[in-house]
């Protein structure tokens, strides 16, 4: 695997590579890379793309400053998982060459309109017009074929299929959504699930097991009711506070008021266990 620092220098790299017509795939990442990454990193080598990972913690999507700084980094082990699984080139800029001249600033907001005020973007207020400031210039450096990204993420997934519409010079980019990789008993992974101890660590089996609450009882109770319902159960399991369960249209992330049928759902989840916020969600049908 090569390892470039400098945008020249993985540009020279993949640019070598696509004048051979090798198709080039990318997985954006913060680090802490774990299976969620790593199935990421599969899914393009599997489609024969020469692959790329980036890690980068990107200041400017970060609402809390707490959240930042405790932004778990284990990048000797990450570059051993990414040689592990045949990554071709790891790209690892510093900030100041991802934002040069103290750059740290929001110069174009992102018109992202509905999907910025509910949920994580209600929550975490400037979080996505970050991920889109760092995403469009990952992806005009690296400018892949095909691009990954996880469903635990999945309103990020949205905000991205968004930015590939909204700058010309991406449309070309093939969005690829994953499935979200969970450990044994459900939790999705996270690298932030890190931070929990080992007791919290199981309590936090408790927000997916919410989300298959939710599923298993759609028909049963009114939507107000199942989101009552489940943030209680959430608090009894250990979480000490849930900023939202919502059951939402899958194609806007809008909230609706019952599930019809062939209309695509979905539940998703943020709540809060031993000061770490986690998030899940859960295709309705
Ligand atoms: O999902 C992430 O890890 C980040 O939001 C991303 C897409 C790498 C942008 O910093």
């Amino acid at each position: 695997m090569v390892i470039c620092k400098s945008i020249v220098a993985s540009q020279e790299v993949i640019n070598t590579q696509k004048q051979t017509n090798h198709t080039i795939g990318f997985v954006p990442s913060m680090g802490a890379l774990h299976e969620g990454h790593i199935a990421l990193i599969t899914a393009s080598k599997q489609a024969g793309n020469f692959t790329v990972c980036s890690i980068f913690v990107n200041p400017t999507q970060f609402n809390n400053q707490e959240d930042f700084e405790k932004y778990p980094v284990s990048i000797e082990a990450d570059i051993a998982l990414l040689i592990h699984y045949r990554c071709d080139v790891l790209f690892l800029p510093s900030v100041s060459e991802m934002y040069p001249n103290n750059g740290l600033k929001l110069t174009k907001p992102y018109p992202l309109s509905a999907l910025e005020n509910v949920l994580e973007g209600q929550y975490r207020p400037g979080h996505f017009q970050g991920v889109c400031q760092i995403v469009e210039r990952l992806l005009t450096i690296i400018h892949p074929h095909h691009l990954y990204m996880g469903s635990k993420d999945y309103q990020q997934f949205m905000v991205i299929s968004f930015l590939l519409q909204f700058n010309p010079a991406l449309s070309t980019i093939q969005l690829h959504l994953q499935p979200t990789v969970r450990e044994q008993s459900g939790l999705a992974m996270s690298s932030r699930n890190r931070r929990l101890s080992d007791e919290n660590l199981k309590k936090a089996a408790a927000l997916y097991q919410s989300l298959l609450f939710v599923k298993a009882h759609i028909l049963q109770f009114t939507i107000p009711e199942l989101e009552h319902l489940v943030t209680q159960m959430l608090l009894k399991a250990g979480f000490e506070k849930v900023d939202y369960i919502s059951i939402a249209d899958a194609n806007t992330l809008m909230s609706i008021a019952s599930v019809q049928p062939n209309q695509p759902a979905v539940v998703l989840a943020a709540a809060y266990i031993q000061g770490v916020r986690l998030i899940d969600n859960l295709m309705l049908n």
